[in-house]
């Protein structure tokens, strides 16, 4: 089954009204292959002005985080609804970043999940594990326990992509090699046919984040379970572009 290229880019909180604007024109001003979907996922602040500046019509903008609340005395906090006021259409759940400095939990996580997508939100669910874990050999065990929250409370799985960042890729330069990701997309497939059911597990896309740039991404190409990226640090520069290319 074939599973469209997805590229989304993480700019975690970072830049001002003129640099997203910035890198938006940068994007508005390429072209960019009409069988890739990119998602762009400015700071909260910055989602309307990334709506309003976006002229591609295979580029989506994307909260970073939601609340699994509809309004009310959540102060701080930003609700489905409110995202898709601005015009975006998607949101990035359980990021490593905000299962370990915030300290969200499985449950928390998959119950934003389920909310964002009741309220009619695209939703990018982040998994991964950190160095400790993976140095102990559970990767795939935390990957399934993520999930597993997930899965639980959620059967359609239409409306997720799935983005595998191991906590030790992330702004650390240092990469998982395509060899490594392609085996713990594998299994983190695999452990999806048997929760979610293999139809929905073969149609479900896999990203792999972690310090991804505009050279390494090339290099994935012929990884079968590595249906795109979720970028951070290189979706704020124009080798983003680069890396939105990297299938052709
Ligand atoms: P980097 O690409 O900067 O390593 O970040 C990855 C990430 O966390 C995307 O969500």
């Amino acid at each position: 089954m074939a599973r469209q290229f997805f590229v989304g880019g993480n700019f975690k909180m970072n830049g001002t009204k003129e640099s997203v604007a910035q890198i938006i024109a940068n994007l508005n001003s390429e072209e960019l292959p009409s069988q890739v979907e990119v998602v762009i996922a400015p700071p909260a602040p910055y989602l309307g002005l990334a709506v309003a500046e976006n002229k591609q019509k295979t580029v989506a903008i994307s909260a970073q985080n939601v609340f699994d609340k509809a309004s009310g005395a959540y102060t701080g906090e930003i609700s489905p609804a409110q995202v898709k006021d601005l015009g975006a259409t998607w949101t990035l759940t359980g990021h490593s970043e905000r299962r370990t400095i915030i300290k969200e939990s499985d449950e928390f996580v998959a119950d934003k999940t389920k909310f964002a997508l009741e309220q009619g939100l695209s939703v990018i669910l982040c998994i991964g594990e950190t160095l400790e874990e993976r140095k102990a050999n559970v990767t795939l065990d935390v990957c399934a326990r993520q999930l597993d929250a997930a899965s639980k409370i959620i059967k359609d799985w239409t409306n997720i992509v799935v983005a595998y960042e191991p906590v030790w890729a992330i702004g650390t330069g240092l990469a998982a090699t395509p060899e490594d990701a392609q085996e713990t997309h594998k299994g983190i497939r695999a452990h999806l046919a048997k929760t979610i059911g293999e139809e929905q597990a073969a149609a479900v896309r896999i990203l792999y984040g972690g310090s991804v740039n505009g050279k390494n991404a090339k290099e994935f190409k012929d990884k079968a379970d590595v249906d795109g990226f979720l970028v951070g640090g290189a979706s704020l520069k124009p080798e983003f572009v680069d890396i939105i290319k990297s299938r052709l």
